[in-house]
């Protein structure tokens, strides 16, 4: 889609590198008609006044006011779609439970079209609304319904990464919501990829289909089988939940005499296109296969305190360089914010450092190393992401597609204050990373195009 070029006079702050802020005080974006980021320059640079005076001329240019800063749009890397509805509620029993009382009649209910339809409208303008500019999306077996949740995040120009979700084992899965047998999975999966296809073409697509077996747990082996054949046909991303929790972790090990990590490899589906979304029970070897294979993970904090009965090993993971993100994980996890998402995963690590056993002597009481701070929280939420996806996009550089954040510290009832002669630039970074809310979030756009309109009051 051709858009009109514009130049945006901004003071950015983006996390190129994990853990590395740099600020752009003052910086000229040039997007160009393709939606990416054609030219930054500095005021020091030659060309600055006259290109932002070009721009004024031409009606083009977008000046940000003091107290009003550009970030890098959020990327979600793990969210299931069906569970908008449920986000809030329902989280009294543990995962296995949960997934039979709740999630699966929920998820039932999206054979109808309507229903679908009028919950992913929702979800999308609300984490739109959020600032999230890329969902790696769960939505349900259902092939129409999931095709709805493409279109309408092409629609409203969210950049999206869905699965149809798989689920064929009769004994793991309810009568009531279950793909009909293996082959059916398998050829409503290859359907729904070259629907989406067929709806967003070309070489930069907005919105790209995702093989999904839902966990190991969900699929008899020749679902799997099936779908790792899938995926290097069509060279397509694979999402799946790994080592979630004892029960998940433990029914793997059961089934196949070996880990999760090890078991999805056996089937061909860890690759470098893999998101496995959890992994909080990977031990040492698990690590070196999914850093070997370059899959990426999707760290949910929130939802690791519901459900995982045990904390994600974050800095292992960074230390390694694997490839890591931010997941909401709703409705595990009941905020759709990767601001909070930044929040839960700094306390997460915090209380890793810190330990839980206060009776102990304090050298004895967690793991050393073990915090994250706000720089490395935002990299997980951005350009981590863009990273574990492989997408052009996370960070403000030349040639990247421009999914950006306006967000205004200025707005009524804002939680971010800052103080002239007191506040430094990192300062003022720090304040957005713990306490920015949707309501800070004034403008949001993906590939250039601007896609926050505002919510329609329900
Ligand atoms: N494992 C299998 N399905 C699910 C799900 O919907 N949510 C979470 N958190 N874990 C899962
Ligand atoms: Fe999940």
């Amino acid at each position: 889609m051709k858009k009109r070029p514009f130049t945006l006079a901004a003071t950015a702050f983006h996390t190129p590198e994990r853990g590395i802020l740099e600020v752009l005080e003052k910086h000229l974006f040039s997007i160009d008609a393709e939606g990416r980021i054609a030219d930054i320059l500095s005021p020091a640079d030659d060309g600055y006044e006259q290109k932002k005076e070009a721009a004024r001329a031409e009606r083009t240019l977008v000046e940000l006011a003091a107290g009003q800063f550009l970030l890098p749009g959020l990327i979600d890397l793990h969210i299931h779609a069906p569970q908008w509805p449920q986000m809030g509620k329902a989280l009294d029993v543990p995962l296995e439970v949960w997934l039979q009382k709740y999630t699966f009649p929920l998820e039932a209910k999206y054979a109808d079209l309507d229903f679908a339809r009028t919950v992913y409208a929702d979800l999308v303008d609300g984490l739109i609304a959020n600032g999230t500019t890329t969902a790696l999306y769960f939505a349900t077996i259902h092939g129409p319904a999931s095709l709805a949740l493409a279109e309408i995040c092409l629609a409203k120009g969210q950049r999206a990464l869905i699965g149809k979700v798989v689920m064929d084992d009769p004994v793991q899965c309810p009568d009531f919501y279950r793909d009909a047998d293996a082959t059916t999975a398998i050829k409503e999966t290859e359907q729904f990829i070259e629907a989406v296809r067929a709806l967003a073409p070309g070489k930069r697509p907005l919105v790209q289909p995702v093989i999904t077996p839902r966990f190991i747990p969900s699929c008899t082996d020749e679902a799997l089988k099936g779908l790792s054949h899938l995926a290097a046909r069509y060279d397509c991303h694979v999402q799946t939940h790994c080592s979630e929790s004892d029960w998940a972790k433990t029914f793997v090990e059961d089934r196949f005499g070996q880990s999760d990590a090890a078991s999805l490899d056996g089937f061909g589906l860890l690759t470098r296109r893999t998101i496995l979304a959890h992994s909080n029970f990977i031990d040492e070897e698990d690590m070196n296969l999914i850093a070997a294979r370059g899959a990426g993970i999707a760290h949910c904090p929130l939802s690791n305190a519901y459900f995982a009965n045990a904390a994600f090993p974050l800095r292992a993971a960074l230390d390694r360089h694997m490839h890591v993100g931010l997941g909401t994980d709703i409705s595990g996890g009941y905020s759709p914010s990767l601001f909070d998402g930044c929040r839960h995963a700094l306390s997460t690590s915090r209380m890793l450092q810190s330990g839980v056993h206060a009776h102990l002597p304090p050298q004895e009481r967690g793991l050393p190393g073990a915090p994250i701070n706000h720089c490395e929280a935002f990299w997980l939420a951005t350009a981590g992401g863009a990273q574990a996806l492989d997408l052009p996009t996370g960070s403000f550089r030349r040639g990247l597609e421009f999914d950006a954040l306006l967000l205004d510290t200025r707005v009524a009832h804002s939680d971010i204050h800052i103080y002239d002669g007191y506040d430094t630039p990192e300062d003022v970074f720090q304040k957005i990373v713990l306490n920015a809310t949707h309501g800070n979030i004034a403008k949001v756009w993906v590939s250039g195009r601007e896609i926050l309109k505002g919510i329609e009051p329900r």
